[in-house]
């Protein structure tokens, strides 16, 4: 065959030639490369090509000598990036990828905080259901049957048959007072529980409000538990939680179970109390209701109101974390937008 019809004929084996491996592509490599090569050789056939001819058939073979190594440098990388690739996979004991580290919720970093001042005091956390009977949310906390709060309005009612409204005893909770019920009625005191937990209010969605939001109560009862013991705690946790210049008050108010009853502001953590928006120019600001547990509730509860006295108290989550975080819009808790929660850091 003439050389130009073995060059091209070598050029049109190059551009199919393929390896799975490195012998392969070393056994090619010999077979057109090498000192013996196919290729090699037509380099020595070259020298008795006349002189008019060796021009083209000169860059010919250049070409065929450039393209055959290219196509054998990239096997050669494929192959070798194969290889890493296999050893990665099968390598048991190589370094993992890192995994992106998600962020803790801020209502869990809130409540834990919470729940971590006054485990400082001897509270200790205790949980109950969040479907519950009317007797644990209602009716051993001393609400009168026509309560407002039981109506249809507030409260979730759990249908006993789908689709059937028949009156029925069983809700979504709407406070976790009724995890204290559990306790009272469980346990002897001394009592000193926290209870952190989910609740359900039927109420509009709305930036303010919300069907579900979350909830720390907090019950201690002992022999001569006073008001000012309650107070003294309260003063402990807004101090701690909010600052050591923060400044509470207790005004009266009114909760079925406890008596007498009180609302806890702090003074505005935003202006420092010298009145602003926030506080609507009051200087204060509400964060929790709280009182001496009506001995009707410990009766109730099997616990003897002559011995034992005690002091309850409920604050919403999302409010601390409002004030903490200034958090505008209460719907951000439970959409799920990774933007808002990655800013929340342990505080
Ligand atoms: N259970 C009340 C509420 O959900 C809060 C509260 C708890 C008030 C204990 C007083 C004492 O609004």
């Amino acid at each position: 065959m003439a050389l130009k019809e073995t060059i091209q004929s070598l050029l049109d084996q190059v551009d199919k030639m393929s390896a799975s491996n490195m012998e392969e592509l070393e056994a090619l490599r010999i077979k057109y490369l090498s000192k013996k090569g196919e290729i090699t050789s037509l380099f020595n056939e070259f020298r008795t090509v006349p002189s008019d001819q060796k021009r083209e058939l000169g860059q010919m073979l250049n070409q065929l000598r450039q393209e055959t190594e290219n196509r054998i440098n990239s096997m050669r990388e494929k192959i070798n990036d194969q290889m890493v690739n296999d050893q990665m996979v099968n390598d048991l004991t190589r370094t993992p990828d890192p995994i992106a580290l998600g962020t803790r919720h801020p209502l869990s970093l809130v409540r834990e905080e919470i729940v971590d001042i006054f485990s400082r005091i001897g509270f200790t956390v205790a949980e109950g259901p969040e479907v519950e009977d009317d007797r644990h949310v209602y009716g051993m906390l001393n609400f009168p049957p026509e309560h407002p709060a039981r109506d249809m309005q507030d409260t979730f009612f759990v249908e006993k048959e789908i689709g059937v409204q028949k009156p029925t005893d069983v809700l979504l909770r709407s406070h976790t007072s009724s995890v204290q019920t559990r306790v009272m009625t469980t346990q002897k005191p001394p009592i000193r529980v926290l209870c952190p937990g989910r609740v359900y209010r039927n109420e509009a969605v709305s930036a303010r409000a919300h069907c579900f939001f979350h909830q720390v109560e907090g019950l201690y009862i002992d022999k001569n538990v006073s008001y000012a013991d309650l107070r003294e705690a309260l003063l402990y946790f807004s101090k701690e939680m909010f600052g050591a210049d923060t400044k509470i008050r207790l005004r009266p108010s009114y909760f079925p179970f406890t008596e007498p009853s009180a609302e806890m502001d702090i003074s505005c953590n935003i202006c420092g109390g010298k009145g602003c928006s926030f506080c609507k120019g009051t200087g204060w600001v509400e964060i929790l209701g709280c009182g001496m547990v009506d001995p009707n509730v410990l009766e109730a509860c099997g616990i003897d109101s002559k011995v034992y006295s005690g002091y309850a108290f409920g604050m919403g989550v999302e409010r601390i974390t409002n004030l903490k975080y200034r958090v505008k819009d209460l719907r951000l808790f439970s959409e799920n937008d990774v933007r808002f929660l990655r800013q929340f850091v342990s505080c």
